[in-house]
């Protein structure tokens, strides 16, 4: 496994988790299959962000656009999401990790919400990671919600136009409170963000491999990071004014 410095470990880590489907048709299998596959990788990598510290994981778990797919694949990725929630809750409360929900939640089933607020009460008062499922998440979608929002606190007087900078802004975002990510991981060879936390990840450093997201190991999610602490992050800087580079570590 590759040696992490435990100094630059990404605050906030983002996954793009891909591959699922082309993964169970190269085995002849039922694309469900490969779903269930992905929720293990799923244990996997929740597990591996805590032992490591991270502080912020997101995963992009269902898009606004995948409720276009087949009714059967959409059904069976709602159950899937709530077996996953129900039996991975005590788990959370054992690891002090506090589920959050970003996305159009009025979209979503209602026995989904009803399982989503047990898990996000529940752990509501966990103080170590938080893990962020991105459900029925668009990047378009948010950024149209929070402007709409931002209209009519505006007629409202709420707000003044001359207000709104992007500080302001993030705070109308789903992701209101969250750090953006410093890392985004794509699997599945796709070199697209697709409609991802697009305000977020202006200055992510991005990550793809080949590797479906089924197949994706440890020794994969170590390479990534691995790969991530050998970037130099400028934020529009040149290298010689990152004289103080601990500022950019996550200590
Ligand atoms: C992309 O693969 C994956 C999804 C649309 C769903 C992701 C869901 C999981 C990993 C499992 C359930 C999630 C949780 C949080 C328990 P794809 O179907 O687009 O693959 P393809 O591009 O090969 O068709």
């Amino acid at each position: 496994m590759q040696p992490l410095d435990p100094h630059k470990l990404p605050v906030h880590l983002a996954v793009i988790m891909d591959g699922n489907g082309r993964w169970a048709q190269q085995r002849m299998l039922k694309r469900i299959v490969g779903h269930q596959r992905g929720a293990e990788t799923v244990k996997m990598v929740v597990e591996q962000a805590w032992l490591l510290g991270i502080n912020y994981l997101t995963l992009f778990a269902f898009s606004s656009e995948n409720w276009s797919r087949p009714a059967l694949e959409v059904r069976a990725l709602m159950t899937l999401l709530k077996k996953y929630i129900r039996q991975e809750t005590a788990r959370m409360m054992r690891k002090n990790i506090r589920y959050n929900v970003i996305g159009n939640r009025s979209d979503l089933p209602g026995d989904v919400n009803e399982t989503l607020d047990e898990a996000i009460r529940t752990t509501s008062l966990n103080t170590g990671m938080v893990l962020t499922l991105a459900l029925s998440y668009g990047g378009r979608q948010e950024l149209s919600r929070a402007a709409a929002q931002m209209a009519r606190d505006a007629v409202s007087g709420k707000i003044a136009p001359e207000a709104i900078t992007p500080d302001l802004f993030d705070t109308y975002l789903d992701t209101g409170g969250l750090p953006d990510p410093d890392f985004l991981i794509r699997t599945s060879g796709e070199m697209r963000i697709s409609n991802f936390l697009l305000w977020q990840l202006a200055y992510t450093e991005l990550y793809f491999t080949d590797i479906n997201w089924p197949d994706f190991t440890i020794n994969e999610l170590h390479k990534a990071l691995a790969d991530f602490q050998s970037r130099e992050r400028r934020f529009g800087k040149t290298s010689d004014q990152l004289t103080d580079r601990g500022t950019l570590s996550n200590d």
